[in-house]
């Protein structure tokens, strides 16, 4: 053989070589770069909901604060709060946030017998269907006791929580904030409530932190739903 023409294939080898462990490597490091590009374009979601209310000043200082930065969440309301502040509650629906039932006068439901409990949701569907139009579809139970018997002919789905900070017994935002912001993970539900002044400060700080961290806030329905 002739030497250019050897020296020409330990080229065209050498090219071949250095292509196939480029490709190999490429191949090896797929899942890798799958996984980098998932946690970076899919958002970590998560549920923000808010018991108890409406209370006229400060569930509005909160749904503003919400619509600032462009969050839903989800309100359960007393029957008796949302009859004396339906405006309050029209903002709410507005605004794209859902809407659940949290009884009329607040009752636990298992202590009141069969035919108050019906009463207490069924007055509070009322209510809430004639401000919105729309009747709801979640209840939160207060103290979550609920009896799974009357859930299909009220047609109800109930909803708990993952995350509680207690927040009634916390005296500043920070403790509330803290509380969350340590524990909380993707596809959680934080139990607040919106009649202290102390969580709707600490709610506007948890979603500017969890958004700084990618978290999507939805829903309840979004996350149970699928
Ligand atoms: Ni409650």
């Amino acid at each position: 053989m002739e030497k250019s023409r050897k020296w020409k294939l330990f080229l065209g080898a050498g090219i071949l070589a250095v292509y196939a462990f480029a490709s190999l490597l490429a191949f090896w490091r797929m899942p890798e770069r799958a996984a980098a590009w998932s946690e970076d374009t899919v958002p970590k979601r998560i549920a923000l909901t808010f018991d108890d209310g409406p209370y006229p000043n400060l569930t509005r200082q909160l749904l503003d604060g919400l619509r600032e930065r462009g969050v839903k969440a989800s309100f359960f309301v007393v029957g008796e709060n949302a009859k004396a502040y339906p405006d309050v509650i029209e903002t709410m629906y507005e605004d794209g946030h859902l809407i659940g039932n949290h009884t009329y006068h607040h009752v636990q439901l298992t202590e009141v017998g069969e035919e108050k409990f019906k009463e207490e949701i069924r007055m509070t569907n009322a209510v809430l269907s004639e401000i919105t139009g729309e009747t709801p579809t979640f209840i939160r139970p207060p103290y979550g006791s609920w009896n799974k018997k009357y859930e299909e002919e009220l047609n109800l789905f109930p909803v708990l929580w993952t995350v509680d900070p207690l927040d009634w017994c916390c005296n500043s935002s920070q403790c509330v904030y803290q509380r969350v912001v340590t524990t909380v993970k993707e596809n959680d539900i934080i139990l607040l409530h919106d009649c202290y002044e102390t969580s709707v400060t600490a709610a506007l700080s948890i979603v500017d932190s969890l958004q700084a961290q990618g978290y999507e806030f939805v829903t309840v329905d979004e996350l149970l739903l699928e």
